[in-house]
């Protein structure tokens, strides 16, 4: 059975009086891997931070599991965005704190007990391969590795919603290439929904179900991969197209 996560309706934004982000809408099935491309200043970090209501849309709704995000009273948010988790482009990990510590902090924050936090962090680091790192500290660690901490804190909390924005822009191709396979298998075997911004065309092929292209703060086009990125297809007269044909 088909079932919408989440639901984005009709939302703007603007920023002194620049809009960055135009009537946008779109809906993300649970267990689907949405992909978001275009240009730099196209909007898509501004999205997915109104997708965990760290930026408000001025206008319009965001239905996750039926509640809306852009409405919702900040105390109330809280509790939602444990069910939200995101991953950066360049991690953003503590340096005071081991990979362990790392990874327990949203659960600490969460009040959760230390035994049950020991007991999940512990099968986090097996789920991201990391079970010999626990102890280093994160400036031992090497891009891919920290980037794993960062999915493992991500998850921490069971979230029902993963958005990553450019998780893989700082790795070489090869570490691109495994950190690509653990969100897969993170999409497939867990069935959780990934939201992921990128520039890499061949990052769309391997991870996405489907490809919204933002041009100037709209959605151009939407649909699966195989159809969007094809030189040749019916998008070649929309605005997108040329971004799209100009990555692959
Ligand atoms: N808090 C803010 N205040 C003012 N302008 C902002 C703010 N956040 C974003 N913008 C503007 O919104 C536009 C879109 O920015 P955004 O970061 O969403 O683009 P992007 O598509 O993620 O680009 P990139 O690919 O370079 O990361 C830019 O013109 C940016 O300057
Ligand atoms: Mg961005």
């Amino acid at each position: 059975m088909v079932m919408t996560l989440l639901a984005v309706e009709a939302i703007s934004r603007s920023f002194a009086g620049h809009t960055v982000l135009r009537d946008i809408s779109f809906t993300v099935q649970a267990g689907e891997s949405v992909g978001i491309i275009g240009r730099s200043g196209a909007g898509k970090s501004t999205l997915l931070r109104c997708l965990n209501a760290l930026e408000r849309p001025d206008t319009g709704r965001i239905l996750f599991e039926g509640q809306d995000l852009a409405h919702l009273p900040e105390k109330q948010l809280v509790l939602l965005r444990r069910k939200i988790g995101v991953v950066f482009q360049h991690f953003n990990l503590l340096s005071s704190r081991t990979v362990a510590a790392n990874i327990a902090l949203p659960l600490e924050i969460a009040g959760m007990p230390k035994a049950q936090r020991q007991e999940r962090v512990a099968e986090l680091l097996h789920l991201v391969g990391l079970e010999e790192h626990a102890r280093k500290y994160p400036a031992l660690l090497s891009g891919g590795q920290k980037q794993r901490v960062g999915i493992a804190r991500a998850l921490a909390a069971n979230p029902a919603l993963l958005l990553c924005d450019e998780a893989t822009s700082a790795l070489d191709p090869e570490t691109t290439t495994s950190i690509l396979d653990l969100l897969n298998q993170i999409n497939k075997t867990l069935g959780l929904t990934l939201v992921f911004i990128t520039h890499e065309m061949d990052v769309v092929r391997q991870l996405g179900h489907r490809v919204l292209v933002l041009e100037q703060g709209t959605i151009v086009a939407d649909g699966p991969p195989a159809d969007i990125l094809k030189p040749d297809n019916a998008l070649s007269s929309v605005k997108g197209a040329g971004y799209v044909a100009s990555y692959s």
